[in-house]
């Protein structure tokens, strides 16, 4: 099988890293005065040369070439092992799956033997951040008196989430984004050595799509080259889809207009095509960075493509500075969060009812009707729809319409539930409120998982408290699987759940 790009391109020596020269500097130094710490942390966001420059710290410190600042010299024998992923006193450990204390003890018991091959055994520990408290413990022992022939490189992408034992231990190293222009640069170096005829205006669409991260960008360029040898700027937005950045517009025409039912469906679709949630929560919190910077009268510093520029001007004076600055935090949230989500797109779905216009802190007048909490010009909440068409079903009369109230009041009642326990809430975004019966309320859930979560514990308890503090009547919620597909036959058609979800346009497909 053919190697992946961003495997093939990784940087072999100092020089072929990009946009990191602070870090790379202070190694290349220690490594020339032999004086490389025992414990580094490689702190910053994915795919930015993390992994890359630890292999690299790890081949220098076992390289045989005489002058130290040479090293790594990718011609002796402990180089070319590394290279070739051969080299025993390379360890290279992931956090993310061996985050018990035992794995630590167990690395603690092996550290005392001396290295196989080397001078130095290079532990790299990657996605650190996800050991328990106990491991971490355990591995502070070992940083606090490495063994001589050891050297730690911890790599996170949260390092927020370490503890400053730990910090204090290690030399730290931050590893910041890639601007456009080194993407760019590296990207025509891979085009040109793979033969590939790359349009400039090309590589800079994949290079702001990739965010920052340069391993993004690569197998982006990899994805285009499997598609075409000729990469030209049509074919990359044809391939990268401009669809991406209509479902970012998409969503924050769904902010403006405080439409939770359309921005929750646009999520979906959006997860459902098979992005990925952490990048397309970057995509949108560079979307309103753009904004911002639009906003704070910067325009010309806004890196986009001339026809999305009248949008961005729009969007931008539609909200105000305060509301943006709390949605990308939000956002940014969502974006460092859904990798051990067990629903995926939970911190999405969280960021953007969290985005949502918010109830009036206590003491502030609350908007009049109509009237909006963000700056003139934001769109005006449309009227939510009612979903029962009461003309159309003459004999189901004691059906509720969705009441306005529930509407109207949604996002504080997912406030309250989220201060009593954020797991309910949590729960509740990955629902969709389906309609009213009297005075029951069926909340879809996507699967049973999910569903038989909110049923259990006190999930249900705490929802319907707070349902009746708000709407001042007691309300039952039932909980249905429901997504995409007919309603079964052998549902009661003229059963309150089947008429609940004919008239308020909701499909079921499984129901206890
Ligand atoms: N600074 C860089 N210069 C050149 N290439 C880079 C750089 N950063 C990343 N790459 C490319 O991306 C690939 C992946 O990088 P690497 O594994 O080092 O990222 P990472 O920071 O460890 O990411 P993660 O946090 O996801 O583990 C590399 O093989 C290389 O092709
Ligand atoms: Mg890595
Ligand atoms: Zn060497």
């Amino acid at each position: 099988m053919t190697q992946a790009f961003y495997q093939k391109w990784r940087p072999q020596t100092w020089e072929q890293v990009v946009g990191q020269e602070h870090v790379i500097t202070t190694l290349q130094n220690a490594v020339a005065a032999d004086r490389v710490a025992h414990a580094q942390l490689f702190a910053g966001p994915r795919g930015t040369g993390k992994t890359t420059t630890a292999r690299l710290l790890a081949k220098a410190v076992n390289c045989l070439a005489e002058d130290l600042s040479s090293r790594p010299c990718n011609q002796c024998k402990h180089c070319r092992a590394v290279n070739q992923g051969r080299f025993l006193d390379l360890i290279e450990i992931d956090a993310a799956s061996n985050t018990s204390v035992d794995d630590v003890r167990d690395l603690r018991d092996k550290i005392n033997f001396s290295p196989n091959q080397g001078r130095y055994k290079v532990y790299i520990i990657d996605e650190v951040h996800m050991l328990s408290t106990a491991a971490f413990n355990a591995l502070l022992k070992t940083l606090e008196e490495p063994p001589e022939h050891a050297i730690f490189v911890l790599a996170t992408t949260e390092v927020h989430k370490i503890p400053a034992t730990v910090l204090s231990r290690c030399q730290r190293h931050e590893f910041r984004n890639l601007s456009v222009t080194d993407m760019v640069a590296q990207l025509k170096d891979v085009a040109a050595s793979e033969g590939l005829d790359a349009d400039p205006d090309a590589l800079a669409l994949i290079a702001r799509q990739a965010t920052g991260s340069m391993r993004d960008a690569i197998s982006l360029l990899d994805q285009l080259a499997s598609t075409s040898e000729q990469i030209t700027l049509e074919i990359t937005r044809d391939v990268l889809g401009t669809a991406t950045s209509q479902s970012v517009l998409a969503l924050v025409d769904a902010l403006l207009a405080d439409d939770s039912a359309a921005g929750l469906d646009q999520l979906h679709q959006t997860l459902d095509s098979g992005r990925d949630p952490r990048q397309f929560a970057r995509q949108v919190v560079d979307y309103l960075r753009g904004l911002l910077l639009v906003r704070m009268g910067n325009a010309d510093q806004v890196d986009v493509p001339a026809e999305l520029r009248a949008q961005m001007a729009e969007h931008a004076q539609a909200f105000a500075v305060s509301d943006l600055l709390e949605i990308i935090r939000n956002f940014n949230h969502a974006a460092s969060d859904s990798r051990n989500a067990w629903q995926p797109a939970l911190p999405l779905e969280i960021a953007f009812v969290q985005s949502l216009q918010q109830p009036s802190p206590e003491g502030t007048p609350a908007p009049q009707q109509g009237e909006s909490k963000r700056v003139p010009g934001r769109a005006q909440p449309p009227e939510p729809e009612p979903a029962t068409r009461q003309e159309s079903s003459p004999g189901e009369s004691d059906i509720d319409s969705v009441p306005q109230n529930m509407m109207k009041n949604w996002g504080k009642i997912l406030q309250q539930v989220r201060d009593r326990n954020p797991q309910t809430q949590a729960l509740l975004n990955s629902c969709k409120p389906m309609g009213m019966k009297g005075n029951a309320l069926v909340l879809g859930f996507n699967g049973e998982f999910a569903k038989s979560k909110m049923e259990s514990g006190e999930n249900l308890e705490i929802f319907q408290q707070v349902l009746e503090e708000i709407l001042g009547r007691k309300i039952t919620a039932i909980c249905i699987v429901a997504k995409g597909g007919e309603m079964p036959a052998e549902i009661d058609q003229e059963g309150m759940v089947a008429t609940a979800l004919r008239d308020l346009g909701g499909e079921i497909v499984d129901i206890q």
